[in-house]
């Protein structure tokens, strides 16, 4: 099996500082490191009310990530003030997320289906610009097929309510990594690159990452919580590991 990615979401380093309204931590930092902690590439959420990453950190994100070769995975609502800010960084790619303001963190996926239409056009023009574009989606097959509709050449599975079950032990847990599985084969089948993310944690991870046609995971809020304890490169260097052990479980 191919060797899954992962991306690192830095935001939270950024929702830190901003508590205090200081310069520290610095999510640019926390990128530089992710990276030589063996992160495949970095990934940030500019929201519409900036609370955690902020335009400088954009700008120096995408600097460092080109100096590195690394990609830039550039989350963003579908509006005209980030895809305009997109399209002046270029970054290596744009996951399209839903954003409400009174929302904690992004908690369903983007609804394709019935926003096709303002979707496919911002689609449209950041592929022409070389952005690899995404779409941040539940595990619905409507929506899936949505996706490839739009336009879009990848997409994200939200695992935050299959991560949410098995920490609350919940019943439905299963089913909903059935669910998972069941639309990475069905956007794999539709030609889509398939990525994941959301909740992820040391529990969750293997469930996930023996999904063959997953090829990139992106967490953040576990693995800058879990710095706190044993630091950012080591919490990495287990993430990674559990990773590699679900594939070649899976392998065997
Ligand atoms: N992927 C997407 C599209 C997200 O919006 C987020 C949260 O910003 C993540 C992955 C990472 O989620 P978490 O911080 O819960 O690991």
């Amino acid at each position: 099996m191919t060797r899954l990615r992962l991306g690192v979401n830095i935001d939270h380093v950024a929702t830190v500082r901003n508590a205090r309204g200081e310069g520290y931590p610095d999510p640019v930092r926390a990128a530089e490191m992710a990276l030589a902690a063996g992160a495949d590439g970095i990934t940030a959420h500019l929201r519409e009310d900036r609370r955690h990453i902020s335009d400088a950190d954009i700008d120096a994100l995408a600097v460092i990530t080109r100096r590195r070769g690394r990609p830039l995975n550039f989350e963003m609502a579908v509006t005209t003030e980030m895809e305009a800010i997109a399209l002046a960084h270029r970054p290596h790619a744009a996951c399209l997320v839903p954003e409400r303001r009174e929302e904690v963190t992004t908690e369903g996926g983007l609804d394709v289906a019935r926003g096709h239409n303002t979707i496919a056009p911002v689609v449209q023009r950041l592929v022409q610009a070389g952005i690899r574009v995404s779409a941040f989606i539940d595990a619905d097959p409507v929506q899936v097929a949505a996706a490839k509709a739009a336009g879009v050449q990848v997409i994200e599975l939200h695992t935050g309510a299959y991560c949410e079950a098995v920490r609350e032990k919940r019943p439905q847990a299963q089913a909903l990594l059935r669910n998972l599985k069941a639309a990475a084969a069905q956007a794999a089948e539709l030609g889509l690159e398939v990525h994941a993310g959301h909740g992820i944690d040391y529990e969750t991870v293997k469930p996930i990452a023996a999904i063959p046609e997953l090829m990139e995971l992106n967490i953040g809020h576990f693995l800058i919580g879990e710095a706190i304890f044993i630091g950012l490169g080591p919490a990495i260097a287990r993430m990674r590991a559990l990773m590699d052990e679900a594939r070649a479980t899976r392998a065997a």
